[in-house]
């Protein structure tokens, strides 16, 4: 028997999951990763926390299994994009904590770029737009904001990566310095049609090529795994992103297929095939994954605040002791106009505005915690709304949405989305649908499959949700949605 052990990098824990060769989770474990929050919209991770979440939860994960970690024949790697390390390549160690994807300190400098009219440039080569969310603007502050920054970049002693680029050099003692492509395409310097590092962008920005690493398919041979980390040596042989591995993990391997993942953000993409869409209505063109040289694209819509709405009525407000109670408390809660517009970190797609912020609205004398609950579950689907809407504007349309992760275990909150987007939602059977897109990549890269339609055959679904919501009553919701989310927006 073998099994792949899949890592999972994310934005707020570090996990495991040792899949069978069927595909069925076997065990798993998970590690809380700190977050740090130095200033007024900075968040930054520690890289050293990031290594020791994912080798503690493997450890565990493979123990549960109960097996030899000889028996674990590939391990897939998948994480948090755009979040950016800068490390000496001498001694491993990051010179700056990881800046999360999240983090907005580069907004000024992105207007700048964007007042000297670069994004149109930045847009056509990568696809993204001039937002703090990508990795480029990142590099160029850590560079700023260290001694010698651009020296050592420049003299080739300085490494810069993403989550998976970082992960791949501790696990591999230092050997490879790589990132794969679906990672590459969220930088905002690597051209997604050329599938090369740009010379101009990197010009723009001032980084050097000396500190980029190599850009590989999502899966294949891509490095070797010291035994000092799992109790023997193995090989990573699958790597992507956290939502093109759930592209993959829930089987959207044919133009027009759509799914959306709600965990702290809420990532929704289309897979568009062969074939690079340019998007008019602000959503990313995005490259979903390389297989064999061969590129398929995605249109993506990213939501930065899902989560974390229910996070900070946990954690901030004691509004709830649980998330897992939220789903009462909005089958509960009264059928009010109140709108939660979670713009703790800006607002993504489709509005583009990092200096938005949060806010409540349409409360009365007797709006309870109920009512406020069942406003934060309404904006995930408000905001799925706005993605899917866009979406069609770019002619994709929508038929069925494929969702996953965390909070969709929420059956209201499965039917809301319904309701509320007029589209069926379709739940799997595994909604660790990341993680299992890890695995699946690299059971292709060991050559345990021949192909992704093979690896993804075992796609099954759980449950549907219909709309019962009439359309003019939809229509009607919606726009009331979007005039709070215009009192949000910074200008
Ligand atoms: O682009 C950011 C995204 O990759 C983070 O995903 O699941 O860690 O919130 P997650």
């Amino acid at each position: 028997m073998t099994y792949v052990l899949a890592l999972d990098a994310g934005t707020t824990s570090n996990r495991a999951i040792v899949f069978d060769s069927s595909g069925a989770p076997l065990s798993s474990a998970s590690v809380a990763l700190p977050q740090h929050f130095p200033h007024d919209g900075w968040v930054e991770h520690h890289g050293g926390d990031i290594i020791d979440g994912l080798v503690d939860s493997a450890r565990a994960a493979i123990a549960e299994a109960g097996i030899e970690p000889g028996q674990i024949a590939a391990v897939g790697l998948t994480n948090q994009r755009e979040t950016t390390l800068v490390w000496d390549r001498s001694t491993s160690e990051p010179v700056y904590p990881a800046i999360v994807w999240q983090d907005r300190r580069t907004a000024a400098y992105c207007a700048d770029l964007k007042a000297a009219g670069l994004e149109p440039e930045f847009a056509a080569k990568t696809g993204l737009l001039l937002d703090p969310y990508f990795s480029g603007t990142k590099i160029r502050w850590i560079l700023d904001h260290i001694d010698d920054g651009q020296g050592r970049a420049e003299r080739g002693e300085l490494a810069f990566g993403t989550v998976d680029t970082w992960v791949a050099w501790v696990l591999s003692g230092g050997q490879r310095h790589i990132m794969d492509a679906s990672n590459a395409a969220r930088t905002l310097l690597f051209d997604i049609d050329r599938q090369c590092w740009d010379a101009s962008l990197m010009g723009h920005l001032n980084i050097p090529a000396a500190m980029l690493p190599s850009v590989l398919d999502s899966a294949g041979d891509l490095a070797p795994i010291q035994a000092e980390f799992f109790g023997a040596p193995l090989r990573l042989t699958g790597i992507a992103g956290d939502q093109h591995a759930a592209l993959i993990g829930q089987a959207c391997i044919e133009p027009g297929m759509v799914k959306s993942t709600y965990g702290t953000g809420c990532f929704m993409m289309v897979n568009t095939g062969q074939r690079r869409l340019p998007s008019q209505h602000r959503l990313l063109s995005t490259l979903a994954y390389r297989l064999n040289g061969v590129c398929t694209y995605a249109l993506e819509g990213a939501i930065f605040n899902v989560g974390t709405s229910i996070q900070w009525l946990r954690d901030g407000l004691a509004v709830l002791d649980d998330a897992a109670q939220s789903q009462a408390m909005a089958e509960q809660a009264r059928d009010d106009e109140v709108f939660l517009v979670p713009a703790f970190t800006g607002l993504g797609a489709p509005w583009w505005d990092a200096n938005a912020r949060g806010l409540i609205c349409g409360l009365t004398r007797d709006t309870g915690r109920n009512e406020i609950v069942r406003a934060a579950l309404d904006a995930c689907a408000y905001q799925t709304a706005d993605l899917l809407q866009a979406m069609e504007a770019d002619g994709q349309p929508c038929a069925a949405l494929r969702v996953d992760g965390g909070m969709v275990v929420n059956d209201w909150l499965c039917q809301r989305l319904a309701d509320l987007c007029g589209v069926r939602i379709d739940r799997p059977e595994v909604t660790e649908t990341t993680a299992l897109g890890a695995a699946l990549l690299a059971a292709i890269g060991a050559g345990l499959y021949p192909d992704l339609a093979q690896a993804t055959a075992q796609w099954s679904l759980q449950r549907s949700f219909q709309s019962t919501l009439d359309a003019p009553t939809r229509g009607l919701r919606h726009r009331a949605w979007q005039g709070a989310v215009k009192r949000a927006l910074s200008e």
